[in-house]
């Protein structure tokens, strides 16, 4: 019988248009995205300016860039460009949602009763709690650590699998003491995809915000910010995007834009910049209101080639495709004995299988001598295939993974 067609080979043909994927098997996408050549040319145009321009390249070209950088992550998620706030990495943008949160740790009136108006049932106690998860992204946890000393208490809902929290567990930590619940999207570990309706129907209920990382999602997992109840939402070019470092960025439900004033800020939030008035602040009326200082123009410039790229294809295919090269890789590693860690039902999993290992690092090492990229996190191999990997290039994976983990039927070479 001859071998179906696998669903969306068409984006192989994209592979040429990433010159990592010809120097290596490259399946390490949840930790830094393959670069496109789309990119290098943006950045080219972004050093054309400066040469061309000098500090005129600002208002007649990077301004603009920086407005349709807003836009690409806007149409990705389903809002207008003006609901979204740029950050220099997710930890930058979640510091300036703790300032926000700061009055309702303390039980400030005002505050409260702003919240109250945007429609949060937030009563009139004070909310010194932060709820997160085992399985979330250090930087949230620490945002909230670092608060200890305003009297913030950050509570971590445990795992019982290592691979996933349930909703049920995460709503019986949160009480009217509970200011906020963060967590990811999709686990950086495990790849399970939480469930976003649930918990934000849970947080709703009970008066707490609820903050959504979605490094591991965006641009892998659809996602449409204008129809739902997400009330933060945080995010970066690095993974899925493939937009490499240094552009992150915030979107705060505009319905709370008058609740949730921030108190870590800078002159890209102003409503008049360029008045460079230092004695007055006029927060923007759009999403603006949470940035800081000047972007890096050069990191935008790289976005846009990734993002141009992830709208071109959009994320419902790479969704599809990078979801049956998960199938395919655990249907190998489980064929071959290996420890799979990974959520098999793929509806429920983001982009990475992850495979068990007493010495993740060694092995992870030995397959980079062969020329095979892939990452360890504490006791696991972690892979994650997208949508330029072929079908042999996860075989090949799986081949070797069984070679230095000792797994059945290994192919010696
Ligand atoms: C889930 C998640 N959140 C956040 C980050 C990074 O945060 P930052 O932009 O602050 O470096 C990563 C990976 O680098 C991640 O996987």
């Amino acid at each position: 019988m001859p071998t179906p067609t696998p669903r969306h080979a068409e984006l192989l043909e994209h592979r040429a248009e990433f010159p990592l994927l010809e120097a290596a098997v490259y399946l390490n996408t949840c930790s830094l995205g393959a670069r496109t050549e789309r990119s290098r040319r943006h950045l080219e145009e972004f050093l054309s300016g400066w040469d061309n321009l000098g500090a005129r390249a600002w208002y007649r070209e990077w301004l603009g860039e920086l407005t349709a950088l807003r836009d690409d992550f806007g149409a990705i998620l389903g809002v207008p460009g003006s609901e979204i706030s740029l950050a220099a990495s997710v930890s930058a943008a979640l510091a300036v949602v703790a300032s926000t949160l700061d009055p309702l740790h303390r039980g400030d009136d005002a505050a409260l009763g702003r919240l109250r108006d945007a429609g949060v049932p937030v009563g009139s106690g004070p909310r010194k709690r932060v709820v997160t998860t085992a399985l979330d992204f250090p930087t949230i946890g620490h945002q909230w650590l670092a608060r200890e000393s305003l009297g913030v208490e950050l509570v971590v809902v445990p795992t019982g699998d290592g691979l996933t929290v349930s909703v049920d567990d995460i709503a019986a930590a949160i009480d009217e003491r509970t200011a906020l619940v963060a967590i990811g999207h999709v686990f950086f570990t495990s790849g399970a995809l939480n469930d976003l309706d649930a918990l934000s129907a849970v947080c709703r209920e009970r008066g707490a915000l609820l903050l959504v990382d979605a490094y591991q999602a965006t641009g892998l997992v659809p996602t449409n910010l204008g129809t739902s109840d997400i009330d933060l939402y945080v995010s970066g070019t690095l993974k899925w995007l493939h937009g490499g470092p240094g552009t992150a960025f915030l979107r705060v439900r505009p319905g709370l834009w008058d609740a949730l004033l921030p108190t870590t800020t800078g002159w890209f939030s102003s409503a008049r910049q360029f008045d460079f008035a230092v004695d007055a602040l006029d927060l923007a009326a759009d999403g603006r209101r949470y940035e800081l200082g000047t972007p890096s123009v050069p990191s935008a410039a790289i976005a846009r080639g990734g993002m141009e790229l992830v709208r071109e294809i959009g994320v419902e295919r790479l969704s599809e495709r990078t979801r049956d090269l998960g199938d395919l890789l655990i249907a190998l590693a489980d064929a071959r004995g290996l420890e799979v860690r990974a959520i098999r039902d793929p509806e429920r999993r983001g982009g990475i299988v992850a495979i068990g290992a007493d010495d993740p690092r060694s092995v992870v090492n030995a397959l980079a001598d062969e020329g095979i990229i892939v990452d360890f996190r504490p006791g696991i191999v972690r892979c994650s295939p997208a949508f330029y990997n072929t079908e042999a290039e996860v075989e090949r994976l799986v081949d070797r993974l069984a070679f230095h983990l000792g797994g059945a039927g290994v192919t010696v070479s």
